[in-house]
């Protein structure tokens, strides 16, 4: 496998929308030599309310399409599609590497609060799932989870509601459910590629003293460290590119993603697909 020819192959990552361009931005600054090819869901987005099969499906379709690109690792950018189908990409992927953002995200918040109380907001499949619980309990058995589905935010972060008013009554809308559980947490992990957008509204809800942890930097530092592993990271100095495909509305994708990637995007940056 590990062949020059092989190092230069690209990395695919997916996930259901623009969401994941969160993590792309995470990978481009930790392996720059790398190139990736982003697949955004768009058509079916969002796969937080889908069920399991239908997400696993959709995961498993988006993954056969990077395959068709002959990526040398799967990054699955999606917590939802992390938390559901990782299991089944690694699978489909075989012999080649995949990695989701939820360990990764569990990791992160563990090694910010030892035997902390984490509060993980996510979307209603990864919360009625467990997954960031498992993962956590896997890690640090001391640890204490609770996880809250708030799939308006979602929406809120679509919509480029990232702070202000409207987002903090939002947020706080969602926090206030859970009372003392929100006032004891150490640590709140955004369990969705989305939520990074709205950092602000988030951490405002909570006390100063409360960590809040996203996926996007250990999932890339995971990357860089497996590739490295492998012997499959692109050799040094080889200049890496992005290639970005949506399975609908490149202009939504390119305007929406720009927030998510920090860059300007045009619609012509985006390649329409169909799986
Ligand atoms: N990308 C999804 C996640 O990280 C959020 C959007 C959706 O529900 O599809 O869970």
């Amino acid at each position: 496998m590990n062949t020059t020819a092989n190092r230069r192959l690209p990395i695919g990552v997916f996930d259901s929308g623009v969401g994941g361009l969160t993590v792309l931005k995470a990978l481009r600054e930790a392996l720059p030599g790398e190139d990736l090819i982003y697949l955004g869901d768009t058509a079916r987005l969002p796969y937080g309310t889908k069920s399991p099969a239908s997400i696993s499906r959709y995961a498993s379709q988006a993954t056969r399409l990077l395959q068709q690109r002959d990526i040398k690792l799967l990054v699955v950018a999606c917590n939802t599609a992390s938390a559901v189908a990782l299991d089944v990409l690694r699978e489909q992927m075989q012999p080649l590497p995949v990695i989701g953002v939820v360990e990764p995200g569990a990791s992160a918040a563990v090694a910010a609060r030892p035997a902390g109380r984490h509060l993980v907001l996510a979307t209603e499949a990864t919360v009625r799932l467990g997954a960031y619980r498992r993962a956590i309990e896997l890690l640090d058995p001391a640890a204490r989870v609770n996880e809250l589905a708030c799939e308006m935010l979602v929406s809120l972060a679509e919509e480029g509601w990232h702070d202000g008013a409207i987002a903090e009554a939002i947020v706080a809308r969602y926090v206030d459910e859970l009372g003392a559980v929100a006032e004891a947490a150490d640590s709140v992990i955004l369990g969705c590629t989305h939520f990074p957008l709205l950092r602000a509204p988030i951490a405002a809800a909570f006390a100063d003293s409360v960590s809040v942890v996203d996926s996007a930097s250990t999932t890339a530092t995971v990357a860089h460290d497996l590739l490295d592993s492998l012997d499959l990271a692109a050799d040094r100095g080889h200049p890496g590119s992005v290639r970005l495909l949506a399975t609908d509305g490149a202009g939504r994708f390119a305007r929406v993603g720009g927030w998510f990637l920090g860059a300007d995007l045009a619609a012509n940056d985006v390649e329409l697909v169909d799986l």
